[in-house]
């Protein structure tokens, strides 16, 4: 009997990674490896056929990783976000680009053993747009994949240049190598979130986080001080969808894929539309506003909204989450439940 192929999640600890693992774990098509800094927890390692705890920018890892599995599919998910790469831009740019090359790397290298493409799915983001002004961001409106692409973060400069490094290692890898035309190339697909809000964790060191961390707040009863002003406008998603996206695209044929990194969009409410959100939930909640001019730069220079026709067009993406379901269906009622015991 032959072994289901295996699937490897980078950063599989964070939020998007325990949402994917699940699931992964239900789909059944591959066996999971995870790699993260941090130990996966208890919950998520029955689902996992292998749990790394290490470095991406440990190259000699990945090599054991290659060598011992037959991986046909990489998510890579490791990051480090926005704001905390404000903080820290050098790290920010190894994690981001040299952990991200490092992976490129590995996937071609099993690529060409197995000769056959292996598929590496990647999360861009809507940091890769950076917006000079509040006239020109609602000038703009939703923003198309090619238009207002001067990242003003480390991150977003980072998750754009990710993009063409994909984009490269899938057309042009080792063009001029001698056995170029036979040789197999990895086959990158990515799609640009917009900030997500999962039932299940709070983000850390992103700058979308004020959504989630209102909510979270409020369903524990805590106030809460948000760090944009009541005007400040980005797309968000339900992490459900996210997962959506992300196995759209997995499976999108080949052929169909147009461009290297698609946008994807569900709803776009204002701070002050999220706060209206969470009090009509949680009508206790104690929620002010108390801008943090470089954070709120940042949410600034990131569209109101984006344009994801082409993913509708080539993979038939669509959002089962509008807002109204997010909150009623998924966000509130999941939250009640986990914040129930303490
Ligand atoms: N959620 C991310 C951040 O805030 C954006 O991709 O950094």
């Amino acid at each position: 009997m032959s072994k289901r192929p295996v699937a490897l999640v980078t950063g599989a600890n964070g939020e998007i990674g325990r949402s994917l693992i699940e699931r992964l774990h239900q789909d059944g098509r591959y066996r999971i490896v995870t790699l993260d800094l941090s130990p996966l927890p208890e919950k998520y390692r029955p689902m996992c056929l292998e749990t790394y705890a290490g470095n991406i920018l440990d190259r000699y890892l990945l090599d054991q990783l290659a060598a011992h599995h037959e991986i046909e599919a990489v998510f890579h998910l490791a990051a480090l976000l926005s704001t905390r790469g404000e903080r820290d831009p050098e790290l920010a740019h190894q994690i981001n680009v040299e952990g991200t090359l490092h992976l490129l790397r590995m996937a071609q290298s099993v690529t060409l053993r197995l000769g056959r493409p292996v598929k590496f799915v990647f999360p861009s983001s809507i940091a890769v747009y950076g917006i000079p002004s509040l006239a020109e961001k609602a000038r703009l409106g939703r923003v198309r994949e090619d238009q207002g692409l001067e990242p003003i973060t480390m991150y977003g400069v980072n998750k754009l240049y990710a993009e063409h490094l994909g984009r490269y290692f899938m057309r042009h890898y080792r063009a001029l190598a001698a056995d170029a035309s036979r040789s197999v190339r990895l086959d990158f697909r990515s799609v640009r979130f917009p900030g997500l809000i999962s039932a299940e964790t709070v983000p850390s060191g992103g700058t979308s986080d004020y959504g989630p961390e209102m909510l979270h707040a409020a369903a524990q009863g805590k106030p809460y001080s948000c760090f944009v002003a009541p005007e400040a406008r980005i797309p968000f998603m339900a992490m459900p969808d996210a997962i959506k996206a992300l196995m759209g695209l997995l499976d999108a044929p080949q052929e169909k894929l147009q461009l290297p990194a698609y946008n994807v969009a569900a709803f776009s409410p204002s701070a002050a539309e999220f706060m209206a959100r969470v009090k009509k939930a949680f009508p206790g909640a104690q929620i002010t506003f108390a801008p943090d001019v470089a954070r709120a730069r940042i949410v600034d220079s990131w569209p109101a909204d984006v344009d994801d026709s082409c993913a509708r067009r080539d993979w038939g993406w669509a959002p089962d989450y509008s807002i109204d379901r997010a909150f009623d269906e998924y966000l509130v009622p999941a939250i009640r439940e986990r914040y129930r015991n303490g």
